[in-house]
């Protein structure tokens, strides 16, 4: 087995707290800075297909392709140019049967389970980086993939069960760590899903966590706000939030080319939610920083 060093996870043993979003919106933002980018979907939601808007457009194979790959060996052949620089490894039922072909070589002890990482190495190179999105996973099943990635993103909201979700990634990580992957690497913990008044919470759960990490990992500077939704607007039309933000400037100057005035106090432009424009900033700020750790962790 050979891990590749250009392959980001975003993992989080807990559920809806992020993975796929920042996943795409990081994906989007570097393919649009010029870097040559792949998406890697493992969760049978397949929701990063939706949020790059593949799926919509009826190109996601649910996975089948990503499974005949780690099952049997097959080459991958990712879906090409879903955004300038920008290929995608669809994900989506068919990986409901990743833990049942991954489990019997998991528990092989004789040999670690590198299925995964078989299956993206020779796609890795044609790329400046892979960026791995998981299922809700702890587990054997994390596991599987942390064997498969050289850096972990791992994004958390602040409720106590995203935080023990982190933990269980720690726990993953040392496990994998100490065993099959010596290499692997955290890039950094980011906050999601913060109101941008409860400056409080989010001071005491950025304290909280950088105590508990031990300086293990960094958490990233950078927050992705609250905007509940702006991001239901997102996934169900397959825009990235600086699209999403290109569309509602769009629209508001259109009205206002109609109207020849802006209404004030209107809560949205067209429907679109005003706080498009800071989620957009964002992303493109926690894409910085996570671009930024990667490169300097890999010397690229
Ligand atoms: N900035 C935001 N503010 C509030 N909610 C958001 C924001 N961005 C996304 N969401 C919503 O939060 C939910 C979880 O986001 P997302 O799917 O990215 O998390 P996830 O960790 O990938 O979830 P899963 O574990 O189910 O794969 C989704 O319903 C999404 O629409
Ligand atoms: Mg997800």
């Amino acid at each position: 087995m050979n891990v590749s060093t250009n392959t980001i996870a975003f993992a989080n043993g807990k559920g809806g707290v992020g993975k796929s979003s920042v996943a795409a919106n990081v994906a989007g933002i570097a393919a649009l800075s010029g870097w040559r980018v792949l998406t890697v979907d493992l969760d049978p939601q397949g929701n990063l297909g939706n949020d790059l808007g593949y799926t919509q457009a009826g190109m996601s194979d649910e996975g089948a392709g990503l499974m005949r790959a780690i099952r049997d060996g097959n080459r991958l052949e990712p879906l090409r140019a879903v955004r300038p620089n920008l290929d995608a490894v669809p994900g989506g039922d068919d990986m409901d049967g990743l833990l049942a072909v991954l489990a019997p070589r998991l528990l092989d002890q004789t040999a670690p389970a590198t299925a995964i990482a078989d299956a993206l190495t020779p796609l890795a190179d044609d790329y400046d980086v892979v960026l791995i999105d998981c299922p809700p996973a702890g587990g054997v099943l994390l596991e599987a993939i942390l064997i498969a990635t050289r850096f972990l993103v791992i994004p958390t909201k602040r409720d106590l069960g995203s935080l023990h979700g982190l933990v269980r990634v720690a726990r993953s990580f040392a496990t994998v760590r100490s065993h099959d992957n010596p290499n692997l690497d955290v890039l950094g913990v980011a906050l999601f899903d913060f109101a941008r008044q409860d400056t409080r919470i989010l001071a005491d759960t950025r304290e909280r966590l950088v105590r508990n990490l031990a300086g293990a990992a960094p958490v990233f500077e950078t927050v992705i706000r609250n905007a509940r939704k702006a991001s239901t607007d997102m996934r169900r039309d397959g825009l990235l939030a600086f699209e999403y933000e290109e569309a509602a400037s769009a629209a508001l100057r259109r009205r206002v080319a109609d109207r020849g005035w802006e209404q004030p106090g209107r809560p949205s432009p067209n429907g679109y939610s005003r706080t498009a424009a800071g989620l957009a900033e964002d992303y493109q700020n926690l894409t910085k920083e996570i671009l930024a750790a990667f490169a300097e962790r890999s010397g690229t």
